[in-house]
């Protein structure tokens, strides 16, 4: 599907978003695995999420969805059931490396599945550290499906990321949850911690490294969860009044979790007006309001240290970069081109058809120049976070543009089109 936008000249209003996509998995995850019934408010819509509903409920979790709640029904340790068919987590790497983790540790034997942008991701550095574990997993040479084989005694270990990455983190962690001994995590470069965070684990500070600890002493209860509204998604938005002339929007209950905010951070250093409202903490995730108010953005450095806890906002910061003052430059950022899409060849290639001068490096990219040209619709690569960057682009181009493949965004924001409507001023 081809979605043409025009031209926004100003935003006002307010928005309330779905429920963060990473802190829904978990919870309904680590519900699935407690004794008895939780409440999740304010789950997220996206397809991702219902993934692992679909998933969970394969596996005999009972899953009912009311209006803005969600009801889990847990079985306990060890208590999934042996599913009937392949499980399939879509285009969703959290489903497919979380729920991994989880499997391991059962008593039958079990099959995932994913699409064809999922089942080209890497596999492999979360397959190693579980069968250091003991784990039993095969895979298509690091990639889905993977069958993974009942295991009786799960062993822990101690284990230094090789990468940054909150998904092969939490599948160590999930896994850890069931065996006696404790397992341990060390990551040098922090990455998104929600899965400490709602399992309540200890993690510290160890000589500049983080140190996460679980075993079964952490084994989950059954609870009630609040989701905050989800940071990744209200980006595009933020950007789009940013770079929008006397617009100003608030964006309400986001997830303000110090391992996601890094970008807002960053808008802030480029000259980003944003102000930024705390209003509670729920399972040690902290959520508040966001004003945003139109600026002037200048490009600054982005340290390497700082690029897994942005990595899912880099293209809509490229989107903010091309419209700053001076060049932008993306470097250490190899692993976008693992994500659901090579994301460094699709900003690059989208880019080029402005007419801006673009340099592409295996681990990251540079772009200067002024828009000069604008003919073809840009292509999401079926990738959402590329659909929704190129759509807020679209609607800052003088004639407006077109995103090629939009149906995407329902991956993460199926209202992504709906929310843009309602905050868009017509004169
Ligand atoms: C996620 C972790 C990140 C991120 C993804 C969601 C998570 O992936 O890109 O969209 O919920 O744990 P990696 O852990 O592979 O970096």
């Amino acid at each position: 599907m081809i979605q043409s936008f025009n031209k926004i000249n100003k935003l006002s209003g307010s928005l309330s978003l779905s429920g963060d996509k990473s802190i829904s998995h978990r919870a309904l995850l680590i519900s699935s695995l407690s004794d008895g019934k939780s409440k999740i408010k304010n789950l997220s819509d996206s397809d991702d999420v219902r993934s692992t509903i679909i998933c969970l409920q394969a596996l005999g979790i009972e899953i009912e969805s009311m209006k803005n709640e969600t009801i889990v029904i847990g079985r306990g340790f060890r208590g999934y059931q042996k599913p009937l068919k392949p499980l399939y987590a879509g285009n969703s790497g959290t489903t497919a490396r979380l729920l991994a983790g989880i499997l391991a540790a059962q008593n039958f034997e079990s099959t995932i599945l994913g699409d064809e942008s999922l089942s080209s991701r890497p596999m492999k550095r979360m397959i190693e550290p579980l069968t250091q574990m003991n784990a039993k997993i095969e895979s298509r040479d690091g990639n889905l499906p993977l069958r993974i084989f009942p295991t009786d005694n799960l062993i822990s270990i101690k284990y230094a990321m090789p990468v940054a990455s909150a998904q092969v983190k939490s599948a160590i962690l999930l896994a850890g949850l069931h065996s006696d001994a404790t397992t341990t995590v060390i990551e040098s470069t922090p990455a998104r911690n929600h899965t400490e965070n709602l399992l309540n684990l200890e993690v510290s500070k160890e000589n500049q490294k983080i140190v996460s600890k679980v075993s079964k002493n952490n084994y989950p209860e059954p609870k009630e969860y609040f989701v905050p509204n989800d940071l990744s998604s209200a980006m595009f938005f933020i950007v789009l009044t940013l770079l929008s002339h006397n617009s100003e929007l608030t964006i309400n209950n986001i997830s303000l979790n110090p391992t996601r905010t890094e970008c807002l951070n960053i808008l802030k250093r480029m000259g980003g007006k944003i102000q930024i409202e705390e209003k509670g903490i729920s399972n040690s995730e902290i959520f508040g309001d966001i004003i945003v108010q139109s600026s002037h953005l200048k490009n600054i450095e982005i340290s390497s240290e700082l690029i897994p806890l942005i990595i899912d906002e880099i293209p809509i910061l490229s989107v903010a970069g091309i419209f700053a003052k001076g060049v932008f430059e993306l470097r250490d950022a190899s692993e976008l081109r693992l994500k659901e899409s090579d994301r460094i060849k699709a900003i690059c290639a989208n880019l080029l058809k402005l007419g801006l001068d673009v340099e592409e490096f295996d681990d990251g990219f540079k772009v200067s120049g002024s828009i000069n040209k604008q003919s073809e619709p840009f292509n999401s690569y079926g990738d959402h976070r590329i659909a929704m960057a190129f759509g807020i682009l679209s609607s800052l181009l003088k004639d407006g543009g077109e995103v090629e493949g939009l149906e995407s965004v329902s991956v993460s924001n199926p209202d992504f089109l709906k929310q843009l409507n309602s905050i868009a001023v017509k004169f």
